[in-house]
């Protein structure tokens, strides 16, 4: 069982990437095993490793039920020995309406689609997005 952790904060700008970044390298330079869950729009977690790519799954076609796309397929290493990134790209705006959709157990959404793969890792980090009530409640649960 991985032991997961979610950087969050009502506040936009205050270090969340960065210290969800910087965390991760560092676990994972200590020998940990980590998966980075990029849970923003903005993508910046994505981007620090040069990882942006639209054309490949992110985490919101992982998070939609009603598509194959598994958290397997999505995740990809990121160069950093023991690091890998599950990213996400432009297409995560869409994440909390379909998220405000759900009529129940919205909170549990990412935590299902992460219980296959999260053998694989000690540590999840989560970074979270400035806003979205219900994403934020996803990466805490
Ligand atoms: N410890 C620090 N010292 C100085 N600057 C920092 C530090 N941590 C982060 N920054 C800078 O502050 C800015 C905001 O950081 P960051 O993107 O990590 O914030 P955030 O909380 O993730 O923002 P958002 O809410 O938009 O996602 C960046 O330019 C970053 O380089
Ligand atoms: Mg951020």
């Amino acid at each position: 069982m991985a032991i997961k952790i979610a950087i969050t904060y009502e506040k936009g700008g205050v270090g969340k990437t960065t210290t969800a970044v910087n965390l991760s390298a560092i676990l994972a330079e200590k020998g940990y095993k980590v998966l980075l869950a990029d849970l923003d729009l903005q993508s910046y977690a994505t981007s620090y490793f040069d990882m942006y790519d639209d054309k490949l799954p992110c985490i919101y076609e992982v998070m939609c039920e009603d598509n194959p796309v598994t958290a397997e397929d999505a995740v990809r290493p990121t160069g950093i020995e023991r690091l890998d990134l599950l990213p996400s790209n432009y297409r995560f705006r869409k994440m909390e309406t379909v998220l405000m959709m759900k009529t129940k157990r919205q909170e549990y959404t990412l935590k299902k689609c992460l219980s296959e793969i999260e053998k694989n890792y000690d540590f999840i980090i989560f970074d979270s997005p400035p806003n979205g009530e219900r994403i934020k409640e996803n990466a805490l649960a």
